[in-house]
Protein backbone atom coordinates (compact mmCIF):
# COMPACT_ATOMS: atom_id res chain seq x y z
CA UNK A 1 0.00 0.00 0.00
CA UNK A 2 1.42 3.29 -0.92
CA UNK A 3 2.19 5.66 1.70
CA UNK A 4 0.65 9.55 2.04
CA UNK A 5 2.39 12.01 1.00
CA UNK A 6 2.60 15.98 2.87
CA UNK A 7 2.18 18.58 0.81
CA UNK A 8 5.46 20.27 -0.23
CA UNK A 9 4.49 24.01 1.06
CA UNK A 10 6.66 23.50 4.25
CA UNK A 11 10.11 22.05 2.51
CA UNK A 12 11.36 25.31 1.71
CA UNK A 13 12.00 25.58 5.75
CA UNK A 14 13.67 24.29 8.37
CA UNK A 15 12.74 23.72 12.07
CA UNK A 16 13.42 26.90 14.42
CA UNK A 17 17.09 26.45 14.79
CA UNK A 18 16.67 27.70 18.21
CA UNK A 19 14.17 25.23 19.56
CA UNK A 20 16.92 22.93 18.50
CA UNK A 21 19.32 25.18 20.83
CA UNK A 22 17.25 24.72 23.65
CA UNK A 23 17.28 20.92 23.24
CA UNK A 24 21.01 21.14 23.25
CA UNK A 25 20.56 23.64 26.16
CA UNK A 26 18.36 21.18 28.05
CA UNK A 27 21.29 18.16 27.22
CA UNK A 28 23.98 19.82 28.13
CA UNK A 29 22.86 21.29 31.08
CA UNK A 30 23.13 25.06 30.05
CA UNK A 31 21.72 28.08 30.50
CA UNK A 32 19.70 28.73 28.05
CA UNK A 33 20.29 32.30 26.79
CA UNK A 34 18.98 31.43 23.49
CA UNK A 35 15.11 31.46 23.24
CA UNK A 36 13.45 34.80 23.75
CA UNK A 37 11.58 34.11 27.07
CA UNK A 38 11.63 35.54 30.51
CA UNK A 39 12.29 33.50 33.16
CA UNK A 40 11.16 36.12 35.79
CA UNK A 41 7.21 37.10 36.79
CA UNK A 42 4.80 38.97 35.31
CA UNK A 43 3.44 42.19 36.82
CA UNK A 44 1.47 40.78 39.55
CA UNK A 45 -1.35 42.70 38.98
CA UNK A 46 -2.03 41.34 35.82
CA UNK A 47 -2.04 37.76 37.03
CA UNK A 48 -4.66 38.49 39.32
CA UNK A 49 -7.14 39.87 36.49
CA UNK A 50 -5.97 36.82 34.74
CA UNK A 51 -7.36 34.85 37.55
CA UNK A 52 -10.51 36.65 38.40
CA UNK A 53 -11.52 37.14 34.85
CA UNK A 54 -11.29 33.10 34.66
CA UNK A 55 -13.27 32.70 37.96
CA UNK A 56 -15.96 34.92 36.80
CA UNK A 57 -16.43 32.92 34.09
CA UNK A 58 -14.68 34.40 31.21
CA UNK A 59 -13.72 31.23 29.30
CA UNK A 60 -15.53 31.08 26.29
CA UNK A 61 -14.50 32.36 23.07
CA UNK A 62 -14.82 36.20 22.20
CA UNK A 63 -15.80 38.41 19.57
CA UNK A 64 -13.36 37.20 16.95
CA UNK A 65 -11.70 40.79 16.69
CA UNK A 66 -11.41 40.46 20.36
CA UNK A 67 -13.22 41.75 23.07
CA UNK A 68 -14.57 45.36 22.50
CA UNK A 69 -13.11 46.92 26.05
CA UNK A 70 -9.76 45.58 24.98
CA UNK A 71 -9.95 46.47 21.89
CA UNK A 72 -10.96 50.05 22.98
CA UNK A 73 -8.11 50.17 25.87
CA UNK A 74 -5.40 49.26 22.52
CA UNK A 75 -6.84 52.55 20.59
CA UNK A 76 -6.65 54.20 23.54
CA UNK A 77 -2.88 53.55 23.59
CA UNK A 78 -2.35 54.03 20.35
CA UNK A 79 -3.53 57.24 19.94
CA UNK A 80 -1.80 58.71 23.15
CA UNK A 81 1.37 56.71 23.13
CA UNK A 82 1.98 55.71 19.05
CA UNK A 83 -0.10 58.92 17.44
CA UNK A 84 -1.85 56.38 15.58
CA UNK A 85 -5.54 57.26 15.41
CA UNK A 86 -7.84 54.16 14.59
CA UNK A 87 -11.48 52.84 15.13
CA UNK A 88 -11.60 50.07 17.88
CA UNK A 89 -14.60 48.79 16.23
CA UNK A 90 -12.92 47.94 12.66
CA UNK A 91 -9.46 48.63 13.01
CA UNK A 92 -8.10 46.91 15.87
CA UNK A 93 -8.08 42.65 15.82
CA UNK A 94 -6.82 41.38 18.57
CA UNK A 95 -5.19 37.85 17.80
CA UNK A 96 -2.80 34.78 19.16
CA UNK A 97 0.24 36.92 19.42
CA UNK A 98 2.11 39.14 17.43
CA UNK A 99 2.67 35.87 15.45
CA UNK A 100 -0.30 35.31 14.17
CA UNK A 101 -0.69 39.34 13.39
CA UNK A 102 2.08 38.67 11.26
CA UNK A 103 1.00 35.34 9.19
CA UNK A 104 -3.08 37.34 9.11
CA UNK A 105 -1.52 40.47 7.80
CA UNK A 106 1.17 38.66 5.00
CA UNK A 107 -1.43 35.90 3.91
CA UNK A 108 -4.43 38.68 3.81
CA UNK A 109 -2.90 41.59 1.79
CA UNK A 110 -0.64 39.23 -0.77
CA UNK A 111 -1.60 37.24 -3.49
CA UNK A 112 0.98 34.20 -4.33
CA UNK A 113 3.86 36.24 -6.61
CA UNK A 114 3.54 39.88 -4.78
CA UNK A 115 6.72 40.43 -3.35
CA UNK A 116 7.52 41.25 0.05
CA UNK A 117 10.75 43.09 1.21
CA UNK A 118 12.51 41.91 4.20
CA UNK A 119 15.79 43.24 6.23
CA UNK A 120 18.47 41.14 6.93
CA UNK A 121 19.02 39.45 9.70
CA UNK A 122 15.24 39.03 10.61
CA UNK A 123 13.55 37.55 12.76
CA UNK A 124 12.67 33.75 12.36
CA UNK A 125 9.44 34.02 11.65
CA UNK A 126 9.00 36.55 8.62
CA UNK A 127 10.80 33.69 5.87
CA UNK A 128 8.53 30.89 6.86
CA UNK A 129 5.62 33.21 6.21
CA UNK A 130 6.08 34.80 3.33
CA UNK A 131 6.78 31.02 1.86
CA UNK A 132 3.20 29.93 3.23
CA UNK A 133 2.21 32.78 1.52
CA UNK A 134 3.87 31.84 -1.74
CA UNK A 135 5.25 35.44 -1.66
CA UNK A 136 8.63 35.85 -2.83
CA UNK A 137 10.90 37.68 -0.39
CA UNK A 138 13.37 40.53 -1.28
CA UNK A 139 15.96 40.86 1.38
CA UNK A 140 17.84 44.39 2.19
CA UNK A 141 20.84 44.29 3.75
CA UNK A 142 21.21 45.72 7.80
CA UNK A 143 25.10 46.17 6.94
CA UNK A 144 27.32 45.80 9.95
CA UNK A 145 28.74 47.23 12.06
CA UNK A 146 26.07 49.50 12.81
CA UNK A 147 22.85 47.23 10.87
CA UNK A 148 21.61 50.46 8.94
CA UNK A 149 20.51 49.95 5.60
CA UNK A 150 21.60 52.01 2.25
CA UNK A 151 18.50 53.38 0.94
CA UNK A 152 19.57 53.14 -2.35
CA UNK A 153 19.85 49.18 -1.90
CA UNK A 154 16.64 49.60 -0.09
CA UNK A 155 14.77 51.67 -3.71
CA UNK A 156 16.49 49.25 -5.84
CA UNK A 157 14.72 45.90 -3.90
CA UNK A 158 11.52 47.63 -5.19
CA UNK A 159 10.11 45.72 -8.21
CA UNK A 160 6.35 46.44 -10.34
CA UNK A 161 5.82 43.37 -8.13
CA UNK A 162 6.28 44.84 -4.27
CA UNK A 163 3.48 44.53 -2.25
CA UNK A 164 5.01 44.74 1.68
CA UNK A 165 7.64 45.97 3.20
CA UNK A 166 8.40 44.41 6.57
CA UNK A 167 9.51 46.54 9.04
CA UNK A 168 10.95 45.47 12.83
CA UNK A 169 11.52 48.56 15.13
CA UNK A 170 12.74 47.87 18.18
CA UNK A 171 14.98 45.14 15.94
CA UNK A 172 15.77 41.16 16.80
CA UNK A 173 18.31 40.00 16.23
CA UNK A 174 20.23 43.02 16.34
CA UNK A 175 18.74 45.71 19.18
CA UNK A 176 18.60 47.70 16.48
CA UNK A 177 16.02 51.12 17.00
CA UNK A 178 15.28 52.48 13.65
CA UNK A 179 15.82 56.35 13.44
CA UNK A 180 12.72 58.72 12.70
CA UNK A 181 14.99 59.65 9.53
CA UNK A 182 15.08 55.96 8.20
CA UNK A 183 11.72 55.80 9.16
CA UNK A 184 11.01 58.25 7.04
CA UNK A 185 12.50 57.40 3.91
CA UNK A 186 10.86 53.94 4.44
CA UNK A 187 7.54 55.64 4.52
CA UNK A 188 8.57 58.15 1.32
CA UNK A 189 9.17 55.19 -1.13
CA UNK A 190 6.12 53.02 0.24
CA UNK A 191 4.27 56.73 -1.19
CA UNK A 192 6.25 56.87 -3.93
CA UNK A 193 5.55 52.48 -4.83
CA UNK A 194 1.84 52.34 -3.13
CA UNK A 195 3.48 49.90 -0.95
CA UNK A 196 2.11 48.64 2.66
CA UNK A 197 4.56 48.50 5.51
CA UNK A 198 3.65 46.17 7.74
CA UNK A 199 5.61 47.05 11.07
CA UNK A 200 6.49 44.75 13.51
CA UNK A 201 6.85 46.44 17.11
CA UNK A 202 6.82 43.89 19.64
CA UNK A 203 9.36 45.67 21.36
CA UNK A 204 8.41 49.40 21.24
CA UNK A 205 8.66 49.27 25.02
CA UNK A 206 12.00 47.71 25.41
CA UNK A 207 14.11 50.78 24.84
CA UNK A 208 18.51 52.18 26.19
CA UNK A 209 20.13 54.96 27.02
CA UNK A 210 18.24 58.12 24.67
CA UNK A 211 16.19 55.91 22.38
CA UNK A 212 13.00 56.85 20.65
CA UNK A 213 10.44 54.33 19.58
CA UNK A 214 8.71 55.69 16.31
CA UNK A 215 6.09 54.10 14.56
CA UNK A 216 6.13 54.05 11.00
CA UNK A 217 2.11 54.21 10.96
CA UNK A 218 2.30 57.66 12.58
CA UNK A 219 4.66 59.21 10.03
CA UNK A 220 1.77 61.85 7.13
CA UNK A 221 0.87 59.67 4.52
CA UNK A 222 1.16 55.83 6.12
CA UNK A 223 -2.59 55.93 7.42
CA UNK A 224 -3.96 53.61 5.11
CA UNK A 225 -1.04 51.85 4.12
CA UNK A 226 0.43 50.82 7.22
CA UNK A 227 -0.52 47.38 10.09
CA UNK A 228 1.17 47.92 13.35
CA UNK A 229 1.60 44.98 15.24
CA UNK A 230 2.78 44.64 18.88
CA UNK A 231 1.83 41.80 21.78
CA UNK A 232 1.47 41.50 25.46
CA UNK A 233 4.07 38.58 25.11
CA UNK A 234 7.07 41.19 25.52
CA UNK A 235 5.99 44.40 27.41
CA UNK A 236 4.48 42.48 30.44
CA UNK A 237 6.65 38.86 30.29
CA UNK A 238 3.29 36.96 29.09
CA UNK A 239 4.80 35.38 25.89
CA UNK A 240 3.14 32.33 27.00
CA UNK A 241 -0.19 34.21 27.10
CA UNK A 242 -0.60 34.70 23.46
CA UNK A 243 -2.35 37.96 23.15
CA UNK A 244 -1.46 40.30 20.26
CA UNK A 245 -2.90 42.69 17.97
CA UNK A 246 -2.90 44.20 14.34
CA UNK A 247 -3.60 47.91 13.90
CA UNK A 248 -4.87 49.01 10.48
CA UNK A 249 -7.20 51.24 8.48
CA UNK A 250 -10.31 49.57 7.92
CA UNK A 251 -9.49 47.81 4.25
CA UNK A 252 -6.31 46.03 5.08
CA UNK A 253 -7.84 44.99 8.80
CA UNK A 254 -10.81 43.52 7.10
CA UNK A 255 -8.29 41.18 4.85
CA UNK A 256 -6.38 40.56 7.79
CA UNK A 257 -9.47 39.66 9.77
CA UNK A 258 -10.95 37.05 7.30
CA UNK A 259 -7.51 35.08 8.08
CA UNK A 260 -7.62 35.46 11.31
CA UNK A 261 -11.42 34.16 12.00
CA UNK A 262 -10.64 30.92 10.36
CA UNK A 263 -7.70 30.69 11.40
CA UNK A 264 -8.26 30.82 15.06
CA UNK A 265 -11.51 32.12 16.03
CA UNK A 266 -10.11 34.44 19.00
CA UNK A 267 -7.50 34.91 21.28
CA UNK A 268 -7.47 33.90 24.80
CA UNK A 269 -10.20 35.30 26.50
CA UNK A 270 -9.32 35.68 29.92
CA UNK A 271 -5.55 36.92 28.88
CA UNK A 272 -7.58 39.78 26.96
CA UNK A 273 -9.46 41.01 30.23
CA UNK A 274 -6.05 40.67 31.70
CA UNK A 275 -4.64 42.86 28.69
CA UNK A 276 -6.72 45.71 29.66
CA UNK A 277 -5.21 45.89 33.13
CA UNK A 278 -1.73 45.69 31.11
CA UNK A 279 -2.40 48.80 29.26
CA UNK A 280 -3.66 50.61 31.90
CA UNK A 281 -0.49 49.88 34.11
CA UNK A 282 1.15 53.85 34.80
CA UNK A 283 4.58 54.44 33.49
CA UNK A 284 6.20 53.91 36.28
CA UNK A 285 5.96 49.89 35.53
CA UNK A 286 7.92 51.20 32.28
CA UNK A 287 10.50 52.99 33.49
CA UNK A 288 11.40 50.23 36.01
CA UNK A 289 11.20 47.87 33.67
CA UNK A 290 14.09 49.81 31.45
CA UNK A 291 15.89 50.21 34.65
CA UNK A 292 15.82 46.54 34.78
CA UNK A 293 16.55 45.58 31.34
CA UNK A 294 19.32 48.21 31.77
CA UNK A 295 20.74 46.33 34.13
CA UNK A 296 20.39 43.10 32.98
CA UNK A 297 21.83 44.29 29.39
CA UNK A 298 24.98 45.59 31.25
CA UNK A 299 25.84 42.29 33.68
CA UNK A 300 25.82 40.79 29.59
CA UNK A 301 27.79 43.43 27.83
CA UNK A 302 30.28 43.58 30.93
CA UNK A 303 31.16 39.72 30.57
CA UNK A 304 31.79 40.26 26.67
CA UNK A 305 33.96 43.04 27.91
CA UNK A 306 35.80 41.12 30.09
CA UNK A 307 36.18 38.36 27.53
CA UNK A 308 37.51 41.01 24.83
CA UNK A 309 34.32 39.99 22.81
CA UNK A 310 32.68 42.71 20.32
CA UNK A 311 29.39 42.97 19.54
CA UNK A 312 26.87 45.16 18.35
CA UNK A 313 25.39 47.74 21.65
CA UNK A 314 21.61 47.05 21.21
CA UNK A 315 19.43 50.48 21.38
CA UNK A 316 16.48 48.41 22.45
CA UNK A 317 14.56 44.58 22.76
CA UNK A 318 16.66 42.38 24.75
CA UNK A 319 19.34 40.62 22.47
CA UNK A 320 23.27 40.76 21.76
CA UNK A 321 24.78 39.79 18.14
CA UNK A 322 28.40 38.92 19.46
CA UNK A 323 31.10 38.51 17.05
CA UNK A 324 33.30 35.16 18.24
CA UNK A 325 35.71 35.53 15.48
CA UNK A 326 38.29 36.17 18.43
CA UNK A 327 37.63 33.74 20.71
CA UNK A 328 40.01 30.71 21.27
CA UNK A 329 37.96 26.97 21.03
CA UNK A 330 37.73 23.24 19.87
CA UNK A 331 36.85 24.12 16.13
CA UNK A 332 37.89 20.41 14.72
CA UNK A 333 35.63 18.68 17.28
CA UNK A 334 32.45 20.82 16.69
CA UNK A 335 33.06 21.59 13.30
CA UNK A 336 33.56 17.80 12.50
CA UNK A 337 30.14 17.07 12.21
CA UNK A 338 29.25 19.02 9.09
CA UNK A 339 28.42 22.50 11.05
CA UNK A 340 28.62 25.94 9.70
CA UNK A 341 31.41 27.41 12.03
CA UNK A 342 28.61 29.49 14.15
CA UNK A 343 26.21 26.54 14.40
CA UNK A 344 29.65 24.26 15.75
CA UNK A 345 30.37 27.57 17.99
CA UNK A 346 26.91 27.38 19.99
CA UNK A 347 27.42 23.86 20.25
CA UNK A 348 30.66 24.55 21.97
CA UNK A 349 29.52 27.30 23.83
CA UNK A 350 25.91 25.12 25.14
CA UNK A 351 28.82 22.13 25.64
CA UNK A 352 32.00 23.46 27.03
CA UNK A 353 30.82 26.79 28.14
CA UNK A 354 27.47 26.18 29.78
CA UNK A 355 25.82 28.75 27.95
CA UNK A 356 23.27 28.51 25.04
CA UNK A 357 23.16 31.06 22.13
CA UNK A 358 21.63 31.05 18.42
CA UNK A 359 23.77 31.03 16.08
CA UNK A 360 24.02 34.11 13.73
CA UNK A 361 23.57 32.47 10.45
CA UNK A 362 19.77 31.46 11.20
CA UNK A 363 18.57 34.83 11.03
CA UNK A 364 19.83 34.99 7.41
CA UNK A 365 18.75 33.65 3.85
CA UNK A 366 22.34 32.73 2.55
CA UNK A 367 23.92 30.40 5.16
CA UNK A 368 27.30 32.16 5.16
CA UNK A 369 26.51 34.95 6.17
CA UNK A 370 26.02 35.38 10.04
CA UNK A 371 28.71 32.70 10.38
CA UNK A 372 31.28 34.65 12.86
CA UNK A 373 27.90 36.09 15.18
CA UNK A 374 25.63 34.60 17.98
CA UNK A 375 22.73 36.08 19.88
CA UNK A 376 22.37 36.36 23.10
CA UNK A 377 19.43 37.04 25.00
CA UNK A 378 19.49 38.68 28.20
CA UNK A 379 15.34 38.75 29.35
CA UNK A 380 16.61 36.86 32.22
CA UNK A 381 16.96 37.05 35.87
CA UNK A 382 19.94 38.68 37.04
CA UNK A 383 21.07 35.95 39.22
CA UNK A 384 20.61 34.05 36.28
CA UNK A 385 22.81 36.37 34.03
CA UNK A 386 25.74 37.02 36.62
CA UNK A 387 25.78 33.28 36.57
CA UNK A 388 26.14 33.22 32.73
CA UNK A 389 28.26 36.01 33.06
CA UNK A 390 30.51 33.46 35.42
CA UNK A 391 30.37 30.91 32.64
CA UNK A 392 31.26 33.20 29.71
CA UNK A 393 34.62 34.41 31.85
CA UNK A 394 35.63 30.97 30.71
CA UNK A 395 36.17 32.05 27.21
CA UNK A 396 39.43 33.01 25.63
CA UNK A 397 40.41 35.23 23.05
CA UNK A 398 43.50 34.68 20.71
C1 LIG B 1 10.47 40.54 16.36
C2 LIG B 1 9.47 39.59 16.91
N1 LIG B 1 8.22 39.61 16.41
C3 LIG B 1 7.28 38.78 16.85
C4 LIG B 1 7.55 37.86 17.84
C5 LIG B 1 6.46 36.93 18.29
O1 LIG B 1 5.71 37.53 19.28
P1 LIG B 1 4.48 36.76 19.96
O2 LIG B 1 5.06 35.90 21.04
O3 LIG B 1 3.62 37.86 20.46
O4 LIG B 1 3.84 35.95 18.90
C6 LIG B 1 8.83 37.80 18.40
C7 LIG B 1 9.13 36.80 19.43
O5 LIG B 1 10.24 36.57 19.81
C8 LIG B 1 9.81 38.69 17.92
O6 LIG B 1 11.05 38.67 18.40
Amino acid sequence: MSKPKTGQRTFSFQESVIREMTRISEEAGAINLSQGLPDFSPPREIIEEALQAIQKGDNQYTFTFGSLAFRRAIAQKYASANQIHVNPETEVTVTCGASEALMNAILGLTDPGDEVIIFEPWYENYVPDCLMAQAPIRLVDLHEPDYTFDPQELEAAVTPKTKLILVNTPHNPTGRVYSKKELQFISHLCQKYNLIAVCDETYERILYDYHQHVSLGSLEGMEDRTVTICGLGKSYSVTGWRIGWAVAAQPLSTALRKVHDYLTVCAPSPFQSAGIAALGLDQSYYQKMRQQYAQRRKILLQALDEAEIEYYKPEGAYYIMADFSSVEWDKDRYQGKGYSSDRAFAEFMAREIGVAVVPGSSFYMDQTKGTDKVRLNFSKKQATLQRAAERLRKLRTK
